[in-house]
C-alpha cells in the first residue's frame, strides 16, 4: 500500500536501555499502515543539518531520567533549530518510570519554536510492551499518518 505521494516520516529517538528504541519501532509501525514510509534512527546517527532535511514528519523521542530528556537529544534540537521544520507534521514520545518529562519537553520545543503542525499531544508508555504500549505506539503512528494525509 502506496500513499501515492511519497511522503517521508523520521523517527529518532534517544534511549538508555531500549525502552524508547521499541516505542519508536512501533509508531514507525502505524506510519506505515498508513501507506507511509518512516525510517528509525538513533540520535547518535544524526550529525548534521543534512541528516534530517527531506522529510515530510518529524518525530523525535528520549526517556526521562532525572526529570529530563537525554543529552542527546537536546544536542539533536539544537541541530534541529537550523533546519526549517515549521509546518511539518510533528510528534514525540518516550519511556518513562514515574514522572516523564522528556516528551512533554519535546513536544514543546517541536511546537513552540519548530512551529511544526504538531499532532494531539506527546505519546509516554511506561513501557512499549506492557499496558496495551504497543497498540498505543502504533496508533500514535496512524495518527500521525492520518495528519500527514490531511497536510
Ligand atoms: C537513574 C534513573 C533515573 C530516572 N529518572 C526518571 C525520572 O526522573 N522520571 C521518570 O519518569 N523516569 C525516570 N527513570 C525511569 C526511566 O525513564 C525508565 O526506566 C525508562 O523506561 C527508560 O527508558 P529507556 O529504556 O528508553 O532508557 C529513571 C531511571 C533511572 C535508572
Amino acid at each position: 500500500m502506496t500513499n501515492g505521494k511519497n511522503l517521508r516520516a523520521l523517527v529518532v529517538y534517544t534511549t538508555r536501555t531500549g525502552q524508547t528504541k521499541d516505542i519508536a519501532e512501533l509508531i514507525a509501525e502505524g506510519i506505515r499502515f498508513g501507506g507511509f514510509e518512516a525510517e528509525v534512527k538513533n540520535v547518535t546517527s544524526i550529525k548534521k543539518e543534512s541528516d534530517l532535511e527531506g522529510y515530510d514528519s518529524y518525530v523525535f523521542g528520549s526517556a526521562t531520567y532525572h526529570g529530563e530528556m537525554m543529552q542527546g537529544m537536546k544536542t539533536m534540537l539544537f541541530l534541529a533549530e537550523k533546519v526549517n521544520l515549521e509546518g511539518k507534521v510533528g510528534g514525540s514520545f518516550g519511556a518513562f518510570g514515574w514522572s516523564g518529562e522528556a516528551p512533554d519537553r519535546i513536544f514543546d520545543t517541536m511546537s513552540n519554536i519548530f512551529k511544526m503542525n504538531m499532532v494531539s499531544g506527546p505519546l509516554r508508555l511506561k513501557s512499549a510492551s506492557l499496558g496495551g504500549g504497543i497498540k498505543m505506539a502504533q496508533d500514535y503512528g496512524r495518527e500521525l499518518g492520518k495528519k500527514l494525509s490531511e497536510s
